[in-house]
């Protein structure tokens, strides 16, 4: 054995006990004819002496130490007269009697410590070491114990983990896919999974009725901070369900990974808002209700004052700013320039500020009076000292610049807050999305989503309003998971089909073994899938889905550490049957 205690476990109650410890030289400081050594595992830091006054070779032994060091260390622990209040095992050291070098280190290309001087590249290059900081460690142990409580939970409620392949068929729907080429079957090729859906509908088909499976999700997208090209979801599937027992059972799920995770209870049912009300009060799917500053519709007020800016525009909207009527000039500037950004391509931003004796100050006053403006107040609940900012324009692009504005200033004033958690689940979205380039409807969720039974008639006659039956669950203004009672008939899935723009033909190559399965007996079903990596990053308080991932790719989809992507060598294509255009 090389260790009988970790670097974290010890404490002043084992004061005189004899132990021997293992780990990685973190740092070590030599001060006279004493040299202290940081020791570090998994578990924590141990401080260790050597002291020339009792054993010189040894003293002299530790001073070879480099960062990094492998290292095994007998010794007796001791009471630490210059106790360190910041770690668990401040109150005791190792008076070290023998030390055996493990293995030596070459210099690390940074500090391996919660603040480390290394830049994100090189972290990421030598993400092994990284993986070594505490902070970054903790992350992988959280989602761990994650998984853990995921799986008991639904264990005790009767699902049973299937693997799926990941050697799939290609499906056009959705992202674009990542692709295999076989060997044995040259000129043809395997995708790997976007998600396992067709696959967990298939295991309802074969009579598995409570399924899930935390599965390797692949997509070649554009990437984004929740965004990996191999990520992972909770995948889930039941069989005779409706919305509201599926939704139950995962709200169930949710509850329990914070209860038992983060020790944070949630006694209410999460609130729950249809897709329409999400848009008109926050102008997102996936709204923050962390706090307030919800959208308020003036378009009618705004509207025929000879202000061209809102006479032109499809709709006036604007939010409450609680307590901001003193911004400056300079403050104002910046939130202009803000909503100007092309990624958000505002043409400006409308201020009024209800000073604190109730005059009125606007970027508008040559269009509207006292009393317009006054108007526009008191419709958004404005009150003195608040600042009401407004945008006009196109519904659906308004609405999605007045959420970031929103969003910016639920930062500014400190109102997100990590340690505040808010779930809701949006549903009612709507079936189809309309795109304007291709002049199509495309699937909002997926092709095997159910319509909502209610809008069945208005499939062929108003196709953009026929709402799904499919639901996301949202916290903090992350897209957590989303999912759908499924079409199990075979007539309506074709009437999908038609309204997606397949022919019959095109349906049958792409999803014909689907089809056929379902008409052995489908039973009604529906699931869903949690981001997993978005689940742990979101209970972990950090922006970034890289951060709970061991082994992330960077933003242009590259591992930096195994240089991933390669080429491949000449025979490798050869043997594939494959040839390779020139690079333009
Ligand atoms: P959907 O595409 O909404 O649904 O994905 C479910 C959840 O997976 C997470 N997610 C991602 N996380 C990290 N990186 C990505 N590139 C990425 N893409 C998605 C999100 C999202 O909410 N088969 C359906 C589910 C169902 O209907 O049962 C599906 O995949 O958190």
């Amino acid at each position: 054995m090389y260790r009988d205690k970790t670097c974290g476990e010890l404490r002043l109650e084992d004061k005189g006990k004899d132990v021997k410890i293992a780990g990685w030289v973190q740092k070590s400081r030599k001060m006279g004819g004493m040299t202290f050594v940081d020791l570090r595992d998994r578990y924590g830091v141990t401080q260790v002496v050597f002291n020339s006054a009792v054993n010189n070779p040894l003293f002299e032994k530790a001073n070879e130490l480099g960062r990094e060091f492998v290292v095994q260390i007998t010794g007796k622990v001791e009471e630490r007269s210059n106790k360190n209040k910041n770690i668990p095992t401040g109150d005791i050291e190792i008076i070290a009697d023998g030390l055996e070098i493990l293995n030596k280190s070459n210099i690390p290309p940074f500090t391996i410590e919660d603040n480390s001087d290394g830049g994100d590249d090189l972290r990421m290059k030598y993400r092994y070491l990284d993986l070594r900081r505490p902070t970054v460690r903790k992350n992988l142990e959280l989602r761990h114990k994650m998984a853990f409580e995921i799986r008991r939970y639904l264990d005790a409620n009767g699902f049973l983990e299937i693997e799926t392949p990941i050697l799939v068929k290609s499906t056009p729907e959705g992202a674009r896919d990542f692709v295999v080429p076989s060997r044995m079957n040259p000129g043809e090729f395997y995708a790997l999974p976007q998600s396992p859906q067709l696959f967990k509908q298939l295991l309802m088909v074969s009579g598995f009725d409570r399924y899930f499976q935390i599965a390797k999700c692949f997509r070649d997208e554009d990437l984004r901070a929740d965004r990996q090209p191999e990520f992972t979801q909770i995948d889930c599937e039941m069989s005779f369900v409706e919305q509201e027992d599926v939704i139950e059972m995962f709200e169930g799920l949710v509850k329990h990974i914070f209860k038992y995770v983060k020790g944070i209870d949630f006694p209410e049912p999460f609130p729950r808002l249809t897709w329409k009300e999400a848009m008109e009060r926050f102008g997102s799917d996936k709204p923050d209700i962390r706090f307030g500053m919800e959208f308020t519709d003036i378009t009618d007020l705004a509207k025929g004052k000879g202000f061209a800016v809102a006479d032109d525009a499809e709709i006036v909207i604007g939010i409450t700013v609680p307590g901001c009527a003193g911004y400056s000039r300079k403050q104002i500037d910046e939130l202009t320039e803000f909503v100007k950004r092309p990624q958000i391509g505002a043409k400006g931003l409308i201020w009024v500020k209800i000073d604190n004796d109730g005059s009125i100050k606007s970027s508008v006053g040559k269009f509207y009076s006292e009393e317009d403006l006054k108007k526009w107040a008191e419709r958004m609940h404005a009150n003195p000292g608040d600042l009401l900012l407004v945008m006009t324009g196109e519904t659906m692009k308004t609405r999605k610049q007045l959420c970031e504005l929103r969003l910016e200033m639920g930062n500014r004033l400190g109102l997100r807050d990590k340690n505040v958690f808010a779930p809701l689940w949006v549903i009612d979205f709507p079936l189809f999305e309309w795109d304007e380039e291709t002049q199509r409807y495309y699937a909002m969720h997926h092709p095997f989503t159910s319509p909502n039974p209610e809008d069945i008639s208005k499939l062929k006659t108003d196709t953009g309003n026929v709402r799904a039956t499919a639901y996301d669950i949202v916290v903090n203004g992350n897209e957590l998971g989303g999912g759908s009672i499924r079409i199990h008939e075979a007539g309506l899935q074709n009437q999908m089909f038609e309204l997606l723009g397949f022919t019959p033909e095109k349906a049958k190559e792409q999803f014909g073994f689907l089809m056929e399965a379902f008409s052995y007996g489908a039973p009604p079903h529906g699931g869903l899938a949690l981001g997993f990596d978005r689940f742990v990053s979101i209970l972990a308080g950090l922006d970034s889905i890289r951060d709970v991932i061991a082994f992330p790719k960077n933003n242009s989809g590259r591992d930096v550490m195994n240089e991933s992507p390669s080429p491949l060598d000449p025979a490798q294509l050869d043997e594939l049957n494959l040839e390779l255009k020139p690079l333009s």
